[in-house]
């Protein structure tokens, strides 16, 4: 086989092969090895000592990732974390390391009834597990922790499309599907006469007093307990929502957009931080949100006029989108008086 990774058929035969990257870079997250090798390398022996490692499987599944640059091979046997390797530690600011253990633990197995989705349009996750993705991450407490913690570190860039809003005109400020708090006390932090509300299902926020009292904005935000297809916390001024429509139909997005119209004070804004589809091929990192959509949940990436439609057609008002410093799009409405 040629090495030139250029042709078409070595392009192939690396999607073919994802998946056992996939799984490599998974079994060494689960084990800690980046962790271990934060201070510096180590011999192989100690990394499969110290995580409890069959050493030389071990050692050929280091020698994969050296050769795809997670890891360098800095004497025989012995084993240097990279750059691209430091985002698997639990540390880096950058750190994908939940959203890597969540992906592999939820998503990785359905995935694999994909073909199932293509035939029958039902969620790859919904056909694997015999129940919703939703229903089966509320049954397992771990699962929903980690999913938590991979939401809030999903990105590098979510963070920095938060902090380009402009809340100067909140007074209330409602997270809806809020999660473990992060997003809103990041919010809370910068914004010190801001009043704030995490919203999400009861067995997710309950994570998020921990998270606001280590933010030190605790005394400034409530915590509420429920599902937004029956209602959301009533009588605020602005209510956020953050990859949360993504995850829904159009009929399901109306629902929840409803509710809110229906509980916020007149003249609420109403903030969306999603991707955009544009109209010519997508950039890769949508098109992948995108399938995962189609494998996991009924929800999809959607272009300007869907986001438009969506949010008309729900009874919301002067609908504007503009992007962020990100590739992340900021999606405008009001509540009409
Ligand atoms: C993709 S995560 C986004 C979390 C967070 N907003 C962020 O930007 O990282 C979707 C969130 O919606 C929440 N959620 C799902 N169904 C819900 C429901 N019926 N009512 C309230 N929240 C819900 C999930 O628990 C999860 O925290």
């Amino acid at each position: 086989m040629s090495t030139d990774a250029s042709l078409p058929q070595d392009q192939m035969m690396g999607m073919i092969q994802g998946f056992q990257m996939s799984q490599a870079v998974y079994v060494v997250t689960k084990l800690g090895v980046p962790d271990i090798l934060t201070e510096g390398p180590q011999p192989i022996k100690e990394i499969a000592a110290t995580t409890g490692a069959h050493e030389n499987s071990l050692r050929r599944i280091l020698r994969t990732l050296s050769s795809a640059g997670v890891f360098q091979e800095v004497e025989p046997d012995s084993f240097a974390l990279t750059p691209l390797g430091t985002t698997l530690t639990k540390t880096s600011p950058f750190s994908l390391r939940d959203m890597n253990l969540m992906t592999m633990e939820t998503l990785y197995a359905p995935f694999g009834d994909l073909l199932h989705t293509a035939k029958t349009g039902e969620p790859a996750a919904k056909h694997y597990y015999g129940e919703s993705f939703w229903e089966w991450l509320a049954a397992r407490p771990e699962q929903v922790a980690q999913f938590s913690a991979a939401m809030a570190s999903s990105s590098s860039f979510k963070q920095e499309a938060i902090n380009s809003i402009d809340w100067s005109s909140t007074h209330t400020l409602v997270d809806i599907g809020g999660a473990d708090g992060t997003n809103l006390a990041s919010i809370l932090q910068r914004e010190p006469s801001m009043q704030g509300i995490v919203f999400d299902l009861p067995h997710v926020v309950q994570s998020a007093s921990n998270v606001l009292t280590a933010h030190g904005v605790n005394t400034r935000a409530e915590i509420h307990k429920g599902s937004f297809f029956e209602s959301v916390p009533p009588g605020a001024d602005a209510y956020f929502l953050s990859s949360i429509l993504h995850d829904w139909n159009d009929e399901e997005c109306l629902t929840i957009l409803r509710h809110i119209k229906a509980a916020a004070t007149p003249g609420a804004q109403v903030k969306i931080l999603e991707f955009v589809m544009p109209p010519d091929n997508a950039p890769l990192m949508t098109a992948m949100l995108d399938l995962t959509m189609l494998g996991l949940i009924t929800g999809r990436e959607r272009s300007t006029t869907e986001w438009e439609t969506v949010i008309t057609q729900a009874g919301l008002s002067n609908f504007k989108i503009t992007p962020t410093p990100t590739p992340l799009f900021l999606i405008e409405a009001t509540v009409p008086n």
